[in-house]
């Protein structure tokens, strides 16, 4: 089943989360001189343009990103996720907010010489888009092939860092527990690597069944961040957003303590919440 169409949520609140929290992990890994691989198993398109008629159809993003792309007073750690978005506008000469990166348009802003990008897709419009989208991007590999398979078999990277993102549709039940599973065996191989999943919340229990998964695995030094727009409901539809983030860098557990009441004063409502907890320990 491929039925799910980034474009349609493209900037919406959980990307927003999923994204600022990109941006953290990726500036941190080009720190350091040596390269890296970044790894996406769920590309996207790319880049979607706000415009359109999928993005305009839903006006997800008019609740995320538009409600924060103008703002003075921003939390430094939220600012270098806002600073890529306005950059990407700019350079399209846009002062409006027409474009908005996907995982790969935030990874290419950060990739040099020595890193190299490897997009996974499988939609065949979407894999179009991120392969016209890559064209002129050096390092990037795509591939219109399964991306937890993909995962597996690049892990470890030569240069021992990488930066693995898992951000499958979840159309399928079997998702929650095949990402957990990818990381798992992908620790076994790689247990050095920052590994984010994004989850949405949708039903409890599932969430509830990937942190067993995890805590029973030998992954080490997970963090668990969520934020919820409404409260757990068993009714259909999605009411909060998560990732889990194995071996983030040091300093993002208070990046998120700085990003996360931001985020509920900005975009949330009475009924929102978010926790952030280290799920197991170094
Ligand atoms: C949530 S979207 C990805 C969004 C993107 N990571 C971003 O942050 O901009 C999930 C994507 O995964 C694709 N997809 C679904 N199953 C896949 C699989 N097994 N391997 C690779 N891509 C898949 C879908 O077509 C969809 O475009």
């Amino acid at each position: 089943m491929l039925s799910y169409r980034h474009a349609f949520h493209a900037g919406n609140f959980a990307d927003v989360l999923k994204h600022s929290v990109l941006t953290l992990v990726l500036e941190y890994m080009t720190r350091k001189e040596k390269g890296f691989y970044y790894i996406d198993s769920h590309s996207g398109a790319g880049m979607y343009q706000l415009e359109d008629e999928y993005a305009q159809k839903t006006g997800e993003y008019k609740d995320g990103i538009a409600k924060l792309i103008d703002n003075e007073d921003l939390p430094e750690a939220l600012q270098p996720y806002i600073d890529l978005v306005k950059d990407i506008n700019q350079a399209e000469q846009s002062d409006e907010l027409a474009l908005y990166p996907g995982s790969p348009g935030i990874a290419r802003q950060f990739t040099r010489r020595q890193d190299s990008a490897h997009l996974f897709e499988l939609h065949p419009a979407d894999i179009e888009h991120l392969q016209a989208y890559s064209q002129r991007w050096n390092k990037s590999h795509v591939k219109q092939s399964d991306g937890y398979q993909g995962v597996l078999g690049l892990v470890p990277p030569p240069s021992r860092r990488g930066v693995v993102l898992i951000d499958p549709p979840y159309e399928l039940k079997e998702d929650y527990l095949k990402a957990v599973r990818t990381i798992v065996n992908a620790y076994k191989k790689f247990a050095t690597g920052t590994y984010i999943l994004w989850y949405p919340v949708v039903k409890r229990e599932l969430v509830e069944q990937m942190q067993d998964a995890f805590t029973k695995s030998d992954v080490r030094n997970l963090l668990q961040v969520e934020f919820c727009q409404k409260a757990d409901t068993q009714e259909y539809g999605m009411t909060g957003t998560g990732l889990f983030i194995v071996n983030p860098p040091w300093q993002l557990t208070k990046q998120l303590e700085e990003i996360l009441p931001y985020l509920k004063s900005k975009l949330g409502t009475q009924e929102t919440s978010f926790t952030l907890k280290q799920l197991i320990a170094e």
